[in-house]
């Protein structure tokens, strides 16, 4: 039953051919969730010229023929993608590091008191990021916002705190484990009000929702492209700030990429226009190369186009489990109403791991999901490179799996990264 509705599925499938335009390796089905996004077919032929002709025989003149340009031409393709100006827009460094620097930045301004605030659903890098801030400036104060649940984020507390603590918030606006996604607008509009701002961590969103720094009123964000924009591991992180706003900022981190004239040499830092502060030293070619193939391929397909099949998936998946999966102690984390959630379904059950390790061991084809602890098993939503039909072998593998109950012959020994 499953197979004819994946068949049907995919038959009207418009963004099916971009499934060609990835390796896919055979008899594995990825639905890794989305820690590592799948390799373009474009990245051995890209990187072989950045290393082989530029680098191997151009050598320092590599710089002025490709490499100088590469930021400004990837920062001008990322803000198509949220809908911002390339003036606001940097990609380099990563995640963690663009926190830093941007909540630094916007706390050094004194416009938003001296509180930094997130809350327990966030990823806990993040969470680092912000405490460790107040480990070197004592005026500063940490406050992290518990919800009860670790599914779905209660708006009213949020509420609550914006109008006691002024501050500089961070949320991830699709959360790292079930992928409920923040009301931005409404939020947004809280922060302006009771005059804070929110850093948004866009790093599981980008590439999976559609973002529009613009129609949300965003003003700073940070995130990386090695999920859904399919960048390859260690791809460059990126930030956003509002152009007027990086005016009244500063940068923690002065270094000559972020100087206004960088190969002047000036004995006096002066920062650079718009996001350009944030550069801070020599960008990492190599690895900003093999970004590029990744945003290529999500600006051609389109958001609109990505998230309409994502949500195709996600009603998919969701309706199986209730029907079928339920019996077995399977149920999804997060809203139930798929709009409200981004690029990924997390399913909870006692024996996750063993049951993700199960099904990328004994299956044929195999199957990667990820585990998170305690007991949640993650599948990545990601309509640029998977079919419906291989939703449906993964949706009745599971079954059969937790049918025979299978896991419960592995050894429950884990990896560092599940
Ligand atoms: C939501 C979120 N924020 C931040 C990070 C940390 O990113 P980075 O390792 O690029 O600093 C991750 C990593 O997976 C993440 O998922």
């Amino acid at each position: 039953m499953i197979f004819e509705e994946a068949a049907k599925l995919d038959k009207a499938d418009q963004l099916a051919s971009y499934q060609n335009q990835f390796n896919k390796p055979e008899n594995v089905i990825y639905l890794d969730g989305n820690s590592l996004g799948m390799m373009p077919k474009d990245i051995p032929q890209l990187t072989n010229e950045v290393v082989t002709e530029q680098w191997g025989m151009e050598l320092i003149g590599g710089w002025n023929n490709h490499w100088l340009d590469l930021n400004e031409r990837l920062e001008h393709k990322l803000a198509k993608l949220i809908h911002a100006n390339k003036a606001e827009v940097f990609i380099g460094d990563s995640t963690s590091i663009n926190l830093y620097k941007l909540a630094k930045a916007l706390i050094q301004t004194n416009q938003f008191s001296n509180n930094l605030v997130s809350d327990n659903l966030n990823f806990p890098s993040d969470r680092y990021i912000l405490r460790g801030l107040t480990d070197f400036s004592p005026e500063l104060n940490y406050h992290e916002i518990e919800f009860n649940t670790s599914d779905q984020a209660d708006i009213k507390l949020i509420e609550s705190y914006l109008k006691k603590h002024r501050g500089v918030y961070c949320f991830s606006l699709s959360t790292y484990l079930s992928a409920y996604l923040y009301p931005v607008n409404e939020l947004n509009k809280l922060a302006l009000e009771n005059g804070s701002i929110i850093i948004w961590d866009l790093s599981h969103a980008i590439g999976a929702i559609e973002i529009d720094v613009e129609e949300s009123s965003m003003l700073a964000a940070v995130g990386c492209t090695y999920k859904h924009l399919n960048g390859g591991p260690g791809s460059p992180g990126f930030l956003y700030i509002d152009e007027e706003l990086s005016n009244s900022v500063i940068t923690p981190i002065q270094g000559w990429f972020g100087h206004k004239d960088t190969f002047g040499f000036n004995d006096k830092y002066q920062k650079g226009p718009g996001s350009m502060q944030f550069k801070v030293g020599t960008p990492n070619i190599l690895s900003l190369a093999a970004s590029e193939a990744g945003i290529d391929i999500t600006l051609d397909a389109s958001m609109l186009a990505i998230r309409e099949k994502s949500l195709k998936i996600a009603k998919f998946i969701y309706k199986f489990v209730e029907d079928e999966l339920g019996q077995h102690g399977v149920k999804v984390i997060g809203p139930a109403n798929e709009v409200q959630r981004g690029g990924h379904i997390t399913l909870h059950h006692p024996e996750s791991w063993r049951i993700c390790k199960v099904l990328q061991i004994n299956s044929a084809p195999k199957i990667i999901t990820d585990f998170r602890p305690e007991s949640f098993l993650r599948v990545a939503i990601t309509p640029l490179y998977t079919s419906f039909k291989e939703i449906a072998v993964f949706l009745d593998s599971l079954k059969k799996v937790l049918e025979s109950r299978s896991y419960q012959n592995i050894d429950g020994t884990r990896p560092e990264v599940t």
